[in-house]
């Protein structure tokens, strides 16, 4: 389950109703999706996709998302530190930013426009949805492990605009680890 923490006022929810509320107060849906296929570590993105198929298809409706597809880092991943760059220096979209957890976790740092910045740490079975517009950034916890479905409205796929606000630069990215992220 996602914990939301809010540095600058030294407070942490670490429940749904709570966490929830603290994010349709940014803008954020979030929603938890139980897995009630079982899904093989080792599925192949299409698979996933095809289990989850009714949840994707709701949100495309709900949301005109035109594609999903299935990102999938680790340590291991060629390239990883320069693809982490480009996430984690604050930015927005022209889109909304939809992602579902299936392995792993992440931390999501919104800046609203008036108000504190809100860290959020993601875990499996957590689906948010960032609005366009909205001021974040992004970082993986320290076992550098994430899997995940996103859904996209533009094709094209994933554009950032660089605030260059150095907003990220005051606050280090902080996980607290799976024993939170566990569902109460
Ligand atoms: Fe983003």
């Amino acid at each position: 389950m996602a914990v939301v923490r809010i540095p600058a006022e030294g407070r942490t929810i670490a429940d749904f109703a709570g966490a929830r509320a603290a994010l349709a107060a940014l803008g954020i849906a979030y929603e938890r999706w139980e897995p009630a296929r079982a899904l093989p570590e080792e599925a192949s993105a299409a698979e996933v996709l095809a289990a989850y198929a009714p949840e994707i298809e709701r949100l495309k409706d709900e949301g005109g998302y035109v594609t999903a597809d299935v990102i999938d880092v680790t340590a291991q991943t060629p390239g990883l530190d320069a693809m982490l760059a480009r996430f984690s220096r604050e930015h927005w979209h022209d889109e909304d930013e939809v992602r579902f957890i299936l392995r792993g976790s992440g931390l999501f740092h919104i800046h609203p426009r008036q108000g504190p910045v809100h860290a959020i740490e993601v875990g499996p079975g957590d689906l948010i949805r960032v609005p366009r517009g909205t001021w974040h950034w992004f970082d993986l916890c320290a076992n550098r492990d994430i899997r995940a479905i996103r859904l996209f409205q533009d094709p094209s796929g994933w554009t950032p605009n660089y605030t260059d606000s150095g907003a990220e630069r005051g606050l280090e990215p902080v996980c607290l680890g799976p024993a939170q992220l566990a569902p109460a």
